[in-house]
């Protein structure tokens, strides 16, 4: 490409994707981005009652000028402790540093609202979540042997990871 077109094809840059708090008519999205994301997806109702109560905190995250979600994050909120409930990206958005901003974007948020010690809990299978989570300096602290079981009944371990924030 050359001349003027060339010029500013060499400037167009991706805008990076809003993060932004969730809301009650993110649900539907949310609960098509659970079932892309796990085989037992979570309702529309059960994303809006998490709208709704005071103690859950989301965020979701879609492209600039796009309504429909790429990713979101869950936790609830219990004294100084936190337990992420999901976190999931669209697959066509995986592996692009996505899952990394939500996760810091919603960590800076529980600090501020007082949370210092978050937990979780992972598939041990699960590659690119345990990478994500070692990124956020999220250590073992437990294992439930047997507590997942696959498509072909195989039955896996949940890992119990925890983060301290100090
Ligand atoms: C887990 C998940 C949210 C990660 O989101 P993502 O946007 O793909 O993650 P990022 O691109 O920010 O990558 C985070 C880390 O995971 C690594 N990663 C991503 N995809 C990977 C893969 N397929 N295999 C191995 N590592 C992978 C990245 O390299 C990165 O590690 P780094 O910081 O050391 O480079 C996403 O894979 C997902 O939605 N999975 C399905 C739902 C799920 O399992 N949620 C977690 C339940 S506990």
């Amino acid at each position: 490409m050359t001349g003027i077109y060339g010029k500013l094809a060499s400037l167009w840059r991706p805008r990076p994707p809003v993060l932004r708090p969730n809301r009650i008519g993110d649900a539907a999205e949310c609960a098509r981005l659970h079932r892309e994301s796990f085989r037992h997806g979570w309702s529309v109702e059960d994303f809006q009652r998490f709208s709704i109560d005071k103690q859950t905190l989301g965020h979701v995250a879609h492209p600039h000028g796009q309504s429909s979600l790429h990713g979101a994050i869950f936790s609830r909120m219990a004294a100084d402790e936190a337990e992420i409930l999901t976190i999931m990206v669209a697959k066509a958005a995986r592996n692009q540093g996505l899952g990394r901003q939500l996760l810091m974007r919603h960590l800076a948020e529980l600090a501020s609202l007082g949370t210092h010690h978050l937990f979780l809990e992972v598939e041990a299978g699960n590659k690119p979540a345990l990478a994500l989570y070692q990124r956020f300096y999220f250590r073992q602290v437990g294992e439930r042997p047997g507590y997942y079981a696959g498509a072909d009944g195989k039955k896996s371990s949940a890992l119990l990871l925890r983060c301290d924030f100090h």
